[in-house]
């Protein structure tokens, strides 16, 4: 199993090694590497039995960072960056050449963010390089929202995990860019489409790509639990499953299903706040994957706030083929 701790010192001595670390963040915890060093960012698709094409996303610690590694920030993303850095926001930037081709998949753009945590700001800010760090999970599984959720998966790949808690926001970053002059989502995450929106107008979201494998966690089956993941109306499947005799346990949005044993059931947010839903539901799939159930079902959150990027996480999940991700 890996080291847990604080200390930035050691991360970074791992990390100018070519080794990897574990990293806090205010949306999920990153796999880190040395985003310049090509050895160190191959280390990272091994790691995570990550296929080649799915790039990875760089993180530094200030706007002026950014250009050291990619040619310029289009004006109106600029604007993004400047208002919610370091925040939930990934941009896609044209690269230069120091970026290593394996970060991006031979893609000329490289996504970059800066994370809104501050033991992961101080790691950064000693470092005279940027780290690569995609989520510090086996490709396809759930995101970690805890340092031992890294540990349970990676701990015996990776020498050091930096524990910064629970992550705040909970989902991965929103993935923002720009073509033709049109700002375009490419994944729905912790900064909202609205606060987006208020910025810089209307948006395309475009998040629907499984034929794309160009586009990231964008693949349809993605973010899952091991044990099959069932959407849909919670009263009509809780009857059927118990009907059919086949053991389940309830992921719920709000209020709990009455008859079903508290044991076997996650609420995501008794009060229906969206944010703490979002905060929850990463950790809570986890809960769900080790109970002694064959079978989750679950629901979808209202298409408000962060609740649109939650429903595209539970649709990923989701076992069932009629709760396809919808595109546009
Ligand atoms: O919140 C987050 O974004 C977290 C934390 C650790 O920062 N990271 C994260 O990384 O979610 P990852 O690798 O699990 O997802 C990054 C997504 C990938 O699905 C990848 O395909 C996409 O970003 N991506 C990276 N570079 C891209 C590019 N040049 N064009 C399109 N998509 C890109
Ligand atoms: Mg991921």
């Amino acid at each position: 199993m890996a080291e847990i701790g604080q200390d930035i010192a050691k991360a970074k001595a791992f990390l100018e090694r070519g080794e990897l670390v574990g990293i806090p963040t205010e949306t999920v915890y990153g796999l880190a590497g040395n985003g310049l060093n090509p050895d160190a960012v191959a280390k990272i698709f091994a790691t995570k039995n990550r296929p080649d094409f799915d790039p990875l996303i760089i993180h530094t610690s200030s706007i002026e960072r950014v250009l050291d590694f990619t040619i310029e920030i289009p004006e109106i993303l600029r604007l993004l960056g400047e208002k919610f850095w370091p925040g939930p926001l990934t941009l896609l930037l044209s690269k230069k050449n120091i970026v290593p081709d394996l970060v991006t998949s031979g893609l000329d753009m490289v996504a970059v963010r800066i994370p809104d945590h501050s033991l992961s700001m101080d790691l950064l800010n000693i470092l005279d390089f940027p780290l690569a760090a995609p989520s510090a999970n086996p490709f396809g599984y759930i995101s970690p929202t805890k340092a031992s959720h890294v540990n349970d998966q990676l701990g015996d790949k990776i020498p050091y995990i930096l524990d910064g808690g629970p992550c705040e926001v909970g989902l991965e970053s929103t993935i923002v860019g720009v073509e033709n002059n049109e700002v375009v989502i490419y994944r729905l995450g912790g900064l909202d489409v609205k606060d987006i929106e208020a910025l810089v107008g209307n948006v395309k979201v475009r998040t629907q790509s499984s034929s794309n494998p160009k586009s990231p966690g964008m693949l349809k089956s993605h973010y899952a639990p091991q044990k099959p993941f069932i959407l849909g109306d919670l009263k009509t499947l809780i009857e059927e499953y118990q009907s059919k005799g086949i053991t389940f346990a309830v992921l719920s949005f709000g209020d709990g299903s009455r008859n079903v044993s508290t044991g076997k059931q996650v609420q995501l947010s008794p009060s229906g706040n969206l944010n703490e839903a979002a905060k929850n539901l990463f950790a809570s799939m986890r809960a769900l994957d080790t109970m002694d159930v064959s079978v989750i079902l679950s629901e979808l959150l209202p298409e408000q706030g962060l609740g649109r990027a939650v429903n595209d996480r539970l649709k990923r999940a989701a076992t069932t083929r009629d709760c396809n991700p919808t595109s546009d």
